[in-house]
């Protein structure tokens, strides 16, 4: 467990790198990670290279001690290059190029930029290929950033057509698949189809959809050819990317295929203003919303078996979210513990000092503008010496979040709803079992299961037989499956299966959806569950039961009155239960403490808003997000590493407003007073 920082030496005068370098090593920071936008300052003019500053950039941090983490600098290809070759510039859905002047201005499928991109990384590998402090490298930045995974420029144009090629073989395939005979929209040749483009009416959802995937597969190609070049030069080097929050554009399960190490850049009090529903309290403006964050550490963590870190860590106050208020006291230390407890192995806080020039002069770092130590220092200081010596194993999870990124642009291609948002409503019921303190793995569906008492898929939209198979040999095997609406509602080229949904799950399922509806926010939706009446919200179905037990009926007043709104079907060795609405969150807890209890998961009560606990190997984590101190009851003697014991025998624990705790016990041995 561990701590570092993201620093540019390159915006400070030479005289002050081993000053900075020493205040690094006195907080107890292990890595910088550095370069990341440098490529003007590396190659100020094509073929000039000037790597002196970086040798010893790096020679001054590794005299420390420090460890380096490089990154490639292709998110800011310099002007020159861009003068000299235009054609890498990426256009906006009207043709607009998007210019230079700030960032990621540059296409994934450029065959210019990847020519450059291959020049300038392997230079780079090739200098540091064995300088023994340099450890990793992280590829490009946030991919994808400022919406630029989808790209409409020709060079894509061109890419597109022959990916369908790839994909289909011949046209009468694709037209066939896609059902291009809706509003005459066939097709005669693979060239003919063009990315899509402004329209009068929707665009039609198979060609999105399949325009969603081509462009992530360009940025996946893309970070592999960094991978190589990397790793071709030193295999011993980690190769990482730093994915983002909240993210729908581009597939991290897919990219983490060629990553040693998987990381992820956390912005809390940004990320409850510009990308969740709901307007943020003051609490969540000063440190963010626990279930939000951590949502982000479960899916990166679960992207593939290596370990995750957080790349950039908000440092203090942040210049982009639309108003930027200072973090509670403590926060950026709360932030690094709550990152620990859900399996990140380093946090590294975003930036050093807060830079003098260019946009992000309204951002902080942990050392002010004038080199003095900032809020941010101090907390991550304290992290440092929290988390150092603390050795714990990775998170074990007992239950299975399922998600794949192609059912999100499926659903968001035809969203049905204003407010039908795919991650709001897998928010809903991971909110609902983070709210009782289980740990999380949000996989891929088709990762192996077997591990898990629980597996929760609220929208498998896209479904397959070989899926379908796969959910249905968990439950054969023993396995509790909660499954959601929208769930088997489309095939995998985005049209309605043969059968009636939820396809080719119905069987496992025990019923299939009779109707389906959808409704505004001002509308009033409820069903009765176990004698008790619940709301629901955006999206209503009436269940037809076969084999399954109806256990709640809609409520709603109306033709859905008294249809099926829930069903469970005691399968095979396992139970499946299908939830036809989207859960309020009363609902949603109610579902998934029962579905918790069938499969045995230990879990505690519904904990307060705010206030989060997370086993890690033996350690539970008491995270507090609000402003109000919390005193927890614990069994006697249990051994506090970090917070207040109040008494000798360790039977009450006092948690400070936005503090933590970190106790070796069971979760459900925590009780909130
Ligand atoms: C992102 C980027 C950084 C910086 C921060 C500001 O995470 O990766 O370069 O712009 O945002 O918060």
């Amino acid at each position: 467990m561990t701590i570092g920082v993201c620093y540019f030496p390159e915006h400070w005068p030479r005289e002050q790198w081993e000053s900075d370098a020493t205040n690094m090593a006195e907080a107890g920071i292990e890595y910088v990670r550095l370069a990341e936008f440098s490529w003007a300052v590396l190659e100020p003019e094509r073929g000039h290279f000037e790597f002196d500053w970086l040798d010893e950039a790096i020679e001054v941090l590794g005299a420390q001690g420090l460890k380096v983490v490089l990154c490639t600098p292709t998110a800011t290809p310099p002007k020159w290059l861009v003068d000299e070759r235009p054609e890498i510039l990426q256009a906006d859905i009207d043709g607009t190029p998007r210019h230079f002047g700030s960032r990621r201005f540059y296409c994934f499928n450029s065959p210019a930029y990847r020519e450059e991109t291959d020049r300038i990384v392997s230079r780079l590998a090739e200098r540091y290929g064995d300088n023994p402090h340099v450890v990793g490298w992280q590829t490009d930045n946030e991919f994808g950033c400022h919406r630029t995974v989808r790209c409409y420029c020709e060079d894509c144009s061109a890419a597109f057509s022959d990916w369908l090629a790839e994909k289909y073989d011949t046209i009468e395939t694709l037209n066939e698949r896609w059902g291009t005979t809706f509003w005459s929209q066939r097709y005669p040749s693979f060239e003919a189809v063009d990315p899509p483009q402004p329209t009068p009416a929707d665009h039609h959802p198979s060609l999105l959809l399949d325009y969603y995937r081509f462009a992530n597969d360009s940025v996946v190609d893309y970070n592999r050819l960094h991978a190589n070049l990397l790793r071709e030069v030193n295999d011993e080097w980690f190769v990482a990317h730093n994915f983002m929050g909240d993210f729908e554009t581009l597939d991290a399960h897919a990219v983490a295929d060629d990553l040693d190490l998987v990381t992820w850049d956390s912005y809390p009090t940004g990320f409850v203003q510009d990308r969740r529903e709901d307007d943020p309290t003051l609490d969540e403006l000063r440190a963010g919303d626990p279930d939000q964050v951590s949502m982000n550490h479960d899916l990166y963590r679960g992207t593939n078996d290596a370990p995750f870190w957080v790349m950039e860590q908000q440092p203090g106050d942040v210049n982009w979210p639309p108003t930027c208020p200072q973090p509670g006291d403590g926060a950026m230390r709360l932030w690094a513990h709550h990152a620990t407890a859900h399996g990140a192995d380093a946090v590294l806080y975003f930036r050093w000092r807060r830079c003098r020039g260019g946009q992000e002069q309204y951002h902080a770092g942990l050392r002010k503008h004038d080199g003095s130590a900032d809020r941010g220092y101090h907390d991550a200081s304290q992290a440092a010496a929290e988390l150092d010596g603390l050795d714990v194993a990775h998170v074990d999870a007992p239950v299975a979040l399922l998600h794949d990124y192609h059912d999100w642009w499926a659903i968001s291609s035809q969203p049905h709803a204003p407010d039908f948002d795919y991650w709001e409503h897998l928010r809903t019921y991971y909110r609902a079992l983070r709210a009782r303190g289980v740990q999380v793995d949000i996989v891929h569906p088709e990762t192996s299961l077997e591990d898990y008492a629980l597996v929760v898929a609220p929208t498998l939209h896209l479904m397959s037989e070989e899926r379908a198979d796969h959910l249905s040999d968990y439950v054969s095997d023993g396995g509790h499956l909660l499954l959601g609406a929208r769930t088997g509602y489309k095939d995998s080229y985005n049209r309605l299966p043969d059968a009636r949904q939820p396809g080719a799950l119905s069987n496992l399922v025990g019923a299939t959806v009779d109707q389906h509806e959808s409704f505004p926010a001002s509308v009033d939706l409820s069903l009765m569950y176990d004698g008790d009446a619940y709301d629901y919200r955006t999206w209503s179905e009436w269940l037809n039961p076969d084999e399954a037990d109806v256990v709640a009926e809609h409520t709603t007043a109306g033709v859905t009155e008294a249809k099926p709104a829930i069903i469970r079907n005691e399968a095979r060795r396992g139970t499946v239960t299908y939830v036809g609405v989207w859960p309020e969150a009363e609902l949603a807890n109610t579902i998934v403490g029962d579905a918790l209890q069938t499969a045995g998961v230990t879990s505690t009560d519904v904990l307060p808003d705010g206030l989060r606990v997370a086993e890690r190997d033996g350690h539970v984590w008491v995270t507090n997000f609000t402003s109000d101190a919390v005193t927890l009851d614990v069994p006697q003697g249990t051994p506090c590493h970090v917070g207040e014991s109040k008494t000798e025998r360790n039977d009450t624990v006092d948690v400070d407003p936005f503090g933590v705790a970190v106790v070796e016990c069971r979760v459900d041995d925590v009780a909130v007073e």
